[in-house]
Formats: structure tokens, sequence, C-alpha cells
């Protein structure tokens, strides 16, 4: 006899949210973690206290920079930094208990302690034996490594170590311009750090809109941070106090040695699948070190699913939430579904960077025939009162049908305005639809329905 119906190992935004759900749908439900507390990378060490951070440093940077300029006057603030820190592990607190709480009040257990898998149908953790009709690992992902780079997590750290500095260094370098390193780098260059991002590619972010990429890296240079592009890091040599990187520029092999106080490795996540005893239980895995699974999200092994960080798929918390809440569907007999065309993107520095759907590049690629609406949030009233004209919403549409294909913002509130075309695409909707749609003035989301009408007839305020 199993004593639960579900186990879901890992309790970061997929596996807790699957638990619940779980939990909802009438199922014995359990959840597996080894951290103190719950909530997974994302609200420990990863989504939670990074947009904390740059909460506070986008308040310091707006006084610094725009206070005056609203005529309010008077001493800029200074940073306490174990203030901010503080305030910081505080916000982790509160998400932590909260899913705490959430997990007493469905009735979920929380089985403390590190999961294995010894046969299917079965999880070890410590000397306790469960066993569960169903199992779903979500144990996500951990920092990859890149050779010749040692991380002590004090002078060379990956993004857990950056979100716990012993103090603000005076100069950093980061590896990797993909969206930890941009959003981290942005972090300290607005608390006075001088910040260098070396970057492998030729452009920031890779896999964004071509024209989201210039604009956003243009945009964080202007702010102060510094740009190695086309290079490639070879290693970093640290001692107890500095750090030195070595890297090669791509367009003609030149080694060149870069000193820092601090060295942020930021070149992507890996599944993390440790201590699991996948192998011996001959789950398929892809080259890449990921679980592999059906549509159901159950792998070649019955009874046993794979949710989040660990599968292929983008790595994203939203990600694993909607895969969390479908897979449980399915173990309770329902049809859980992901739509795996509309999930967003979201880069949160200063102005914010939002995308769903595909890019330009992707539909030349594909020789889809299309139209682009863009719209600069310079036209934008609220935006240009509030010193967030940088930026601008692109739109694209199928050239025929007019149905909408893709959506890059990068500007003010640009993680909240992508949702706007995420429903209209769950929907089927045109560019036309939302053009359409009355949208209340003053506000950011004029912008998007400004580059809606730049697919039709025209935008008004360009
Ligand atoms: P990433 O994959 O976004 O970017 C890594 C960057 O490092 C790439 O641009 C790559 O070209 C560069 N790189 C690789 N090797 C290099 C080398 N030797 N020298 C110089 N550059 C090199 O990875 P990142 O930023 O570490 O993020 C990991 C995952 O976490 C991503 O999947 C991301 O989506 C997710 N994440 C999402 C957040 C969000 O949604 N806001 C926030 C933080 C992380």
């Amino acid at each position: 006899m199993a004593n639960y119906d579900v186990i879901i190992i890992g309790s970061g935004p997929g596996g807790y949210v699957c638990a619940i759900r779980c939990a909802q749908l009438g199922l014995k439900t359990a959840c597996v973690e080894g951290r103190e507390t719950l909530g997974g990378t994302c609200l420990n060490v990863g989504c939670i206290p990074s947009k904390a951070l740059l909460h506070a440093s986008h308040m310091l940077h707006e006084a610094e920079h725009n206070f005056a300029k609203m005529g309010l006057k008077g001493k800029s603030p200074s940073v306490d930094w174990k203030g901010m820190l503080a305030y910081k592990d505080d916000v982790i607190g509160q998400n932590t208990k909260g899913i705490e709480f959430l997990f007493k009040k469905n009735k979920v257990d929380w089985i403390k302690g590190w999961a294995s898998i010894p046969a299917a149908g079965q999880v070890q953790v410590g000397d306790e034996l469960h066993s569960a009709k169903n199992i779903i690992v979500a144990s996500g992902s951990e920092p990859s490594s890149l050779p010749g780079v040692e991380v002590d997590e004090k002078i060379v750290v990956t993004s857990t170590g950056a979100l716990d500095l012993g103090k603000v260094p005076k100069k950093m370098v980061v590896i990797g311009a993909g969206v930890i390193g941009l959003e981290l780098g942005s972090v300290y260059n607005r608390l006075g750090t001088e910040v260098t991002v070396i970057e492998y590619l030729d452009a920031v972010t890779p896999g964004m809109d071509a024209e989201v990429q210039k604009t956003f890296q243009r945009l964080l240079k202007k702010q102060g941070m510094n740009f190695v592009m086309g290079a490639a890091v070879q290693k970093t040599e640290a001692t107890k106090t500095k750090a030195k990187v070595t890297y090669k520029l791509r367009k003609d092999d030149s080694e060149h040695v870069i000193d820092a106080d601090v060295v942020l490795l930021a070149t992507g996540r890996q599944p993390f699948t440790d201590g699991l005893g996948l192998d011996k239980l001959g789950v398929d895995m892809s080259p890449r070190g990921q679980i592999t699974v059906g549509d159901d999200w159950q792998t070649n092994v019955k009874g046993l699913y794979a949710i989040g960080d660990v599968i292929d798929g983008p790595m994203l918390a939203h990600k694993a939430e909607d895969e969390g809440m479908a897979v449980a569907e399915r173990v309770a007999g329902k049809h859980g579904h992901v739509n795996y065309g509309v999930i967003p993107g979201v880069i949160y520095t200063h102005p914010e960077v939002a995308t769903v759907g595909q890019t330009e590049q992707q539909l030349k690629e594909a020789g889809h025939a299309y139209k682009v609406g863009k719209f600069s949030f310079m036209g934008n009233g609220r935006a240009k009162a509030n010193f967030a004209g940088d930026g601008f919403v692109k739109l694209l549409a199928d050239k025929e049908t007019d149905r909408i294909l893709g959506c890059h913002i990068i500007g003010p509130g640009a993680g909240d305005l992508i949702h706007e075309i995420c429903v209209a695409m769950e929907f089927g909707a045109s560019a036309e639809d939302v053009a359409l749609t009355c949208h209340a003035h003053p506000t950011y989301s004029e912008a998007v329905r400004e580059a809606a009408l730049a697919c039709g007839d025209g935008a008004i305020h360009s």
C-alpha cells in the first residue's frame, strides 16, 4: 500500500505549486525539501532576493538621478549594505513562511531531508522509506561551471554568493551577459560598483529580439556598465581579497587580463539531479543532463514524472509552475496542458525587458510573412512624466491574418505589460483586437495599444 498518492521532490516554484494543486485535487500529497526553508532557488537565492535588491538599488538610483528634477530636494540616501541585506532576508523569510502556511492549509506534508528514489514508487529520505503511486521530480537547477573558474562564493561567486556579499565591491567582473549577469550587474552598478560584463557572443541576452538586445545594451552602457563583447573567459585567479580574469577576444585571439574585487560567474544553469539515483532506475536522460519526459511529463519509468528546470525548455519559475499545475491535473485524471508557445520572459532591470512568442529573427528564418508595429515610450505621456521614455513596444503579427505572433518590450513596467499580449495570444487575437480595445489614459499600456495600431493604419502618437 502506498502511503501517499503523490510525493514531489523539491519545493521550488514547480514543486510547491504542484504539491498544492495535487492536494486541492484531493490527492494525499507530500513534498520533500532538504533546505531549511521551502521555496527552492527562486525564493531563497534567486528570483525573490534579487528582486528585493533590484528594487532597493532602483530607489537609490531614482533618488540620485530623478528626485531633484521633480523638485524633490535634500541629501540622497546612502547605502547601509547590512540594512539592505536584512531587508532582502526579511522578504525571503516572508515568502518562504508563506509557502509553509500554504502547505499546512492544504494539508501537504513537508518531508524534511534530501530524497532518493531507490525503486519505482519509493522515496528514501534519511532512514525513512516512503511509497507513492506517483513521484514528481522538481529538483531544479544549479549554476553551470566554467573550466578555469573556481567558485568560492566570496571572491568568485555565482548568483547565490552575489546576493550575500560581505560588502559592496569597488570593481566587479560579470562573466556572461545573460539574465543573471545583467540583473545582478545592474544592482551593483547602481550601488556604485564599477561593473564590467564579459560576454562570449556579440549581443547581450542571447535569443532575444535583436532590436531589444541593441537598445538594452545601449541603455545599460548609459547607466555606467562596461561591456567586453565577443570574448571568452579563460580563467580566474583569486586571492583572499581580489581576482584576475583572463579572457580572449574572439576577433583576433588576443589575451587580456582584468582585475576585480568580485567576479560573478553567470554563464547558465544546469539541471540538478544529484543523489536521486536516476541512473540506477534507468531513467532516460538527454546528453545535457535533462530528464526526458513525454507530453504528460512522465519519464520512461511508469509513475515517475519530472517538471521545471530538470527537463527541457526555458529555466523559468513560471514555466515550472505551469508544468506543476498541469502534471497535478494529469495525475488526478484530468487534462493538464501547457502552451509552450506563450511563455513570457522578463528581465527585471530598469528599464525592464519582456518578451513572448517569436522574435523577428525566428520569423525571418522560418520564412513566415509578418508585419511589425513599433511604438516608442517617448510618445507615451505617462512614461515621459516618470522619466521612463527609454524603450519601445514591438508587436509582430501575421502579414495576412493579423494574428499576433510575438511581442518584445523594453521599457517601464514591461514585465506587467507583456501579459496583455500573452492573454491575446492565448485567445488567438489579432493586432486589431488589441488596437480596438479601449486602454485607460494615461497608462504605459497605451504603448502596447499604439504598437498594435502601428500594425494597421498607424499609431497616433508617433
Ligand atoms: P544565460 O544562459 O541567460 O546567459 C549566459 C551567458 O553567458 C550567455 O550570454 C553566454 O553566451 C555567456 N557565456 C557562456 N560562456 C562564456 C564565457 N566563457 N565567457 C563569456 N561569456 C560566456 O544564463 P544565466 O544568466 O546564468 O541564467 C541562467 C538561467 O536562469 C537562465 O535560463 C535564465 O532564464 C534563468 N534566470 C531567469 C531570470 C528571470 O527570468 N528574470 C533571472 C535569473 C535567472
